[in-house]
Protein backbone atom coordinates (compact mmCIF):
# COMPACT_ATOMS: atom_id res chain seq x y z
CA UNK A 1 0.00 0.00 0.00
CA UNK A 2 1.20 3.24 -0.57
CA UNK A 3 2.34 5.57 2.25
CA UNK A 4 0.78 9.15 2.51
CA UNK A 5 2.89 11.77 4.35
CA UNK A 6 1.31 13.90 6.91
CA UNK A 7 1.86 16.99 4.61
CA UNK A 8 0.14 15.53 2.28
CA UNK A 9 -2.99 14.10 4.40
CA UNK A 10 -3.33 17.32 5.66
CA UNK A 11 -3.45 19.42 2.49
CA UNK A 12 -6.03 16.34 1.24
CA UNK A 13 -9.72 16.82 0.45
CA UNK A 14 -12.65 14.88 1.32
CA UNK A 15 -15.39 15.79 -0.89
CA UNK A 16 -19.15 14.11 -0.21
CA UNK A 17 -21.49 14.19 -3.51
CA UNK A 18 -25.00 12.61 -3.94
CA UNK A 19 -28.18 11.90 -2.79
CA UNK A 20 -28.19 9.55 0.11
CA UNK A 21 -31.23 6.48 -0.10
CA UNK A 22 -32.98 5.62 3.14
CA UNK A 23 -34.50 2.47 2.62
CA UNK A 24 -38.36 1.49 3.20
CA UNK A 25 -38.34 -2.00 2.48
CA UNK A 26 -36.09 -3.97 0.41
CA UNK A 27 -36.38 -2.58 -2.51
CA UNK A 28 -37.84 1.08 -2.16
CA UNK A 29 -36.53 3.87 -0.54
CA UNK A 30 -36.60 8.18 0.16
CA UNK A 31 -34.16 9.66 -1.77
CA UNK A 32 -33.78 12.73 -3.13
CA UNK A 33 -33.18 14.17 -7.27
CA UNK A 34 -28.79 15.63 -6.37
CA UNK A 35 -27.16 14.35 -9.19
CA UNK A 36 -23.35 14.38 -7.47
CA UNK A 37 -22.38 16.62 -10.40
CA UNK A 38 -21.15 19.60 -8.77
CA UNK A 39 -18.83 17.60 -5.77
CA UNK A 40 -17.94 15.30 -8.79
CA UNK A 41 -16.48 17.70 -10.52
CA UNK A 42 -14.87 19.06 -7.37
CA UNK A 43 -12.97 16.17 -6.86
CA UNK A 44 -12.02 15.63 -10.57
CA UNK A 45 -10.65 19.59 -10.30
CA UNK A 46 -8.96 18.46 -7.13
CA UNK A 47 -7.14 16.01 -8.94
CA UNK A 48 -6.37 17.97 -11.58
CA UNK A 49 -4.53 19.73 -9.07
CA UNK A 50 -2.44 16.91 -8.07
CA UNK A 51 -4.30 17.83 -4.68
CA UNK A 52 -5.08 13.68 -2.74
CA UNK A 53 -8.62 13.75 -3.20
CA UNK A 54 -11.47 10.86 -1.70
CA UNK A 55 -14.68 11.47 -2.72
CA UNK A 56 -17.69 9.88 -0.78
CA UNK A 57 -20.35 9.16 -3.63
CA UNK A 58 -23.86 8.36 -3.32
CA UNK A 59 -26.15 6.52 -5.30
CA UNK A 60 -25.57 8.22 -8.81
CA UNK A 61 -24.79 6.96 -11.89
CA UNK A 62 -22.05 9.82 -12.29
CA UNK A 63 -17.73 8.88 -11.49
CA UNK A 64 -15.15 11.01 -11.48
CA UNK A 65 -13.26 11.36 -14.56
CA UNK A 66 -9.68 11.92 -13.10
CA UNK A 67 -8.25 8.11 -11.70
CA UNK A 68 -6.30 10.11 -8.81
CA UNK A 69 -9.80 10.17 -7.29
CA UNK A 70 -10.21 7.60 -4.85
CA UNK A 71 -13.99 6.76 -4.62
CA UNK A 72 -15.74 5.31 -1.77
CA UNK A 73 -19.49 4.66 -2.35
CA UNK A 74 -22.62 4.97 0.38
CA UNK A 75 -26.29 4.36 -0.01
CA UNK A 76 -27.43 6.07 3.62
CA UNK A 77 -26.84 8.65 5.64
CA UNK A 78 -25.57 5.94 8.26
CA UNK A 79 -23.00 4.77 5.95
CA UNK A 80 -22.09 8.38 5.32
CA UNK A 81 -21.71 9.37 8.97
CA UNK A 82 -19.83 5.91 9.36
CA UNK A 83 -17.17 6.99 6.74
CA UNK A 84 -16.88 10.84 7.50
CA UNK A 85 -15.99 9.47 10.86
CA UNK A 86 -13.37 7.00 9.44
CA UNK A 87 -12.26 9.34 7.27
CA UNK A 88 -12.38 13.21 8.67
CA UNK A 89 -8.95 13.07 10.80
CA UNK A 90 -6.77 12.67 7.97
CA UNK A 91 -8.26 15.68 5.75
CA UNK A 92 -7.34 19.34 5.36
CA UNK A 93 -10.84 20.48 3.74
CA UNK A 94 -13.83 18.89 3.57
CA UNK A 95 -16.37 19.91 1.51
CA UNK A 96 -20.15 18.35 2.04
CA UNK A 97 -21.88 18.45 -1.54
CA UNK A 98 -24.16 15.15 -0.45
CA UNK A 99 -27.40 16.04 -0.28
CA UNK A 100 -28.44 14.43 2.88
CA UNK A 101 -31.36 13.00 3.81
CA UNK A 102 -33.52 14.94 6.67
CA UNK A 103 -35.34 12.46 7.57
CA UNK A 104 -35.40 8.55 7.76
CA UNK A 105 -37.81 5.34 8.01
CA UNK A 106 -38.27 4.94 12.38
CA UNK A 107 -38.29 1.56 12.05
CA UNK A 108 -38.04 -1.58 9.61
CA UNK A 109 -41.61 -1.74 8.10
CA UNK A 110 -41.27 -5.08 6.33
CA UNK A 111 -39.83 -7.50 8.34
CA UNK A 112 -42.17 -9.64 6.78
CA UNK A 113 -42.75 -11.31 3.51
CA UNK A 114 -39.08 -11.70 2.36
CA UNK A 115 -38.48 -7.94 3.21
CA UNK A 116 -40.66 -6.37 0.76
CA UNK A 117 -44.05 -4.77 1.57
CA UNK A 118 -47.26 -5.91 0.29
CA UNK A 119 -50.14 -3.79 -1.09
CA UNK A 120 -53.41 -3.87 0.95
CA UNK A 121 -56.76 -2.30 1.35
CA UNK A 122 -55.76 0.15 3.75
CA UNK A 123 -53.90 2.98 4.22
CA UNK A 124 -50.04 3.00 5.19
CA UNK A 125 -48.61 5.25 7.45
CA UNK A 126 -44.84 5.86 7.31
CA UNK A 127 -43.10 7.35 10.51
CA UNK A 128 -39.81 8.93 10.33
CA UNK A 129 -37.28 10.02 12.46
CA UNK A 130 -34.83 13.01 11.96
CA UNK A 131 -31.30 12.12 10.91
CA UNK A 132 -27.99 13.68 12.57
CA UNK A 133 -26.92 16.15 11.43
CA UNK A 134 -23.58 15.29 9.74
CA UNK A 135 -21.56 18.18 8.96
CA UNK A 136 -22.10 19.48 12.58
CA UNK A 137 -20.95 16.58 14.07
CA UNK A 138 -17.42 17.12 11.85
CA UNK A 139 -17.09 20.21 12.83
CA UNK A 140 -17.17 19.12 16.65
CA UNK A 141 -14.81 16.68 15.96
CA UNK A 142 -12.38 19.04 14.14
CA UNK A 143 -8.85 19.28 14.02
CA UNK A 144 -7.06 22.16 14.12
CA UNK A 145 -6.41 24.11 10.53
CA UNK A 146 -8.72 21.81 9.28
CA UNK A 147 -11.34 23.77 7.16
CA UNK A 148 -14.80 22.94 6.86
CA UNK A 149 -17.49 23.78 4.23
CA UNK A 150 -21.26 23.28 3.74
CA UNK A 151 -23.81 24.02 0.97
CA UNK A 152 -27.22 25.39 1.61
CA UNK A 153 -29.24 24.89 -1.30
CA UNK A 154 -32.95 27.16 -0.54
CA UNK A 155 -35.40 28.97 -2.40
CA UNK A 156 -33.73 32.43 -3.81
CA UNK A 157 -35.06 34.50 -1.24
CA UNK A 158 -34.37 32.62 1.71
CA UNK A 159 -30.17 31.86 0.50
CA UNK A 160 -28.62 34.78 2.65
CA UNK A 161 -30.31 34.40 5.84
CA UNK A 162 -30.58 30.36 5.39
CA UNK A 163 -26.41 30.11 4.77
CA UNK A 164 -25.96 32.83 7.44
CA UNK A 165 -27.78 30.55 10.14
CA UNK A 166 -26.22 27.35 8.80
CA UNK A 167 -22.84 28.96 8.84
CA UNK A 168 -23.49 29.73 12.95
CA UNK A 169 -25.23 26.78 13.50
CA UNK A 170 -23.30 24.21 11.83
CA UNK A 171 -19.78 25.94 12.80
CA UNK A 172 -18.30 25.84 9.82
CA UNK A 173 -16.01 28.24 7.59
CA UNK A 174 -18.09 28.35 4.37
CA UNK A 175 -21.56 27.99 3.41
CA UNK A 176 -22.20 27.48 -0.21
CA UNK A 177 -25.48 29.26 -1.06
CA UNK A 178 -27.40 28.22 -4.15
CA UNK A 179 -31.03 28.13 -5.58
CA UNK A 180 -32.63 25.17 -5.88
CA UNK A 181 -32.55 24.91 -8.99
CA UNK A 182 -29.04 24.19 -8.86
CA UNK A 183 -30.43 20.36 -7.63
CA UNK A 184 -30.34 19.42 -10.96
CA UNK A 185 -28.88 21.86 -13.53
CA UNK A 186 -25.39 21.66 -15.55
CA UNK A 187 -24.80 25.44 -13.95
CA UNK A 188 -24.68 27.19 -10.75
CA UNK A 189 -24.85 30.96 -9.30
CA UNK A 190 -23.62 30.61 -5.91
CA UNK A 191 -22.41 33.11 -3.37
CA UNK A 192 -19.86 32.09 -0.30
CA UNK A 193 -20.90 33.55 3.23
CA UNK A 194 -17.64 33.24 4.57
CA UNK A 195 -17.03 32.66 8.37
CA UNK A 196 -15.90 36.09 9.66
CA UNK A 197 -18.34 37.99 7.36
CA UNK A 198 -16.98 37.62 4.19
CA UNK A 199 -19.14 36.88 0.88
CA UNK A 200 -17.77 35.43 -2.40
CA UNK A 201 -20.34 35.91 -5.73
CA UNK A 202 -20.08 34.09 -8.65
CA UNK A 203 -20.86 36.58 -11.64
CA UNK A 204 -24.14 35.03 -13.21
CA UNK A 205 -24.17 31.51 -13.94
CA UNK A 206 -21.45 29.12 -15.05
CA UNK A 207 -21.53 24.85 -15.09
CA UNK A 208 -20.37 23.17 -12.48
CA UNK A 209 -16.88 22.19 -13.89
CA UNK A 210 -16.04 25.99 -14.21
CA UNK A 211 -17.32 26.69 -10.85
CA UNK A 212 -15.19 23.98 -9.49
CA UNK A 213 -12.17 25.63 -10.45
CA UNK A 214 -13.24 28.77 -9.57
CA UNK A 215 -13.79 27.33 -6.43
CA UNK A 216 -10.70 25.54 -5.85
CA UNK A 217 -8.65 28.70 -6.94
CA UNK A 218 -9.96 30.97 -3.79
CA UNK A 219 -10.36 28.27 -0.93
CA UNK A 220 -6.54 28.85 -0.01
CA UNK A 221 -7.31 32.40 1.27
CA UNK A 222 -9.86 30.71 3.74
CA UNK A 223 -8.76 30.94 7.18
CA UNK A 224 -9.48 27.96 9.52
CA UNK A 225 -11.41 28.19 12.62
N1 LIG B 1 -26.21 18.17 6.07
C1 LIG B 1 -25.61 17.18 6.83
N2 LIG B 1 -26.38 16.29 7.52
C2 LIG B 1 -27.73 16.35 7.45
C3 LIG B 1 -28.35 17.35 6.67
C4 LIG B 1 -27.56 18.24 5.98
O1 LIG B 1 -24.37 17.13 6.88
N3 LIG B 1 -28.45 15.45 8.12
C5 LIG B 1 -25.34 19.13 5.35
C6 LIG B 1 -25.55 19.18 3.86
O2 LIG B 1 -24.70 18.26 3.22
C7 LIG B 1 -25.16 20.62 3.52
C8 LIG B 1 -25.58 21.39 4.76
O3 LIG B 1 -25.65 20.42 5.82
O4 LIG B 1 -23.78 20.78 3.32
C9 LIG B 1 -26.90 22.09 4.64
O5 LIG B 1 -27.89 21.15 4.28
P1 LIG B 1 -29.43 21.56 4.32
O6 LIG B 1 -30.25 20.35 3.97
O7 LIG B 1 -29.62 22.80 3.51
O8 LIG B 1 -29.59 21.99 5.83
P2 LIG B 1 -30.24 21.32 7.08
O9 LIG B 1 -29.22 21.17 8.14
O10 LIG B 1 -30.94 20.07 6.67
O11 LIG B 1 -31.26 22.43 7.55
P3 LIG B 1 -32.72 22.81 7.03
O12 LIG B 1 -33.19 21.73 6.07
O13 LIG B 1 -33.51 22.90 8.27
O14 LIG B 1 -32.54 24.14 6.36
Amino acid sequence: MQRVSTHEVSRGFLITAGPTHEPIDAVRYIGNRSSGRLGVALADEAARRGTPVTLLLGPTHLLPSRPGVDVVRFRTTADLERLLMERLPRCGTLIQAAAVADYRPAVDIASGEGGKLRREQRSLSLTLEPTPDLLAMCAARRRPGQVLIGFALEPLDRLRESALSKLQRKDVDAIIANPLGTMEAATIEAEIFLRGGGTWKTEGAMSKEAFAAWLLDRLPTIAPR
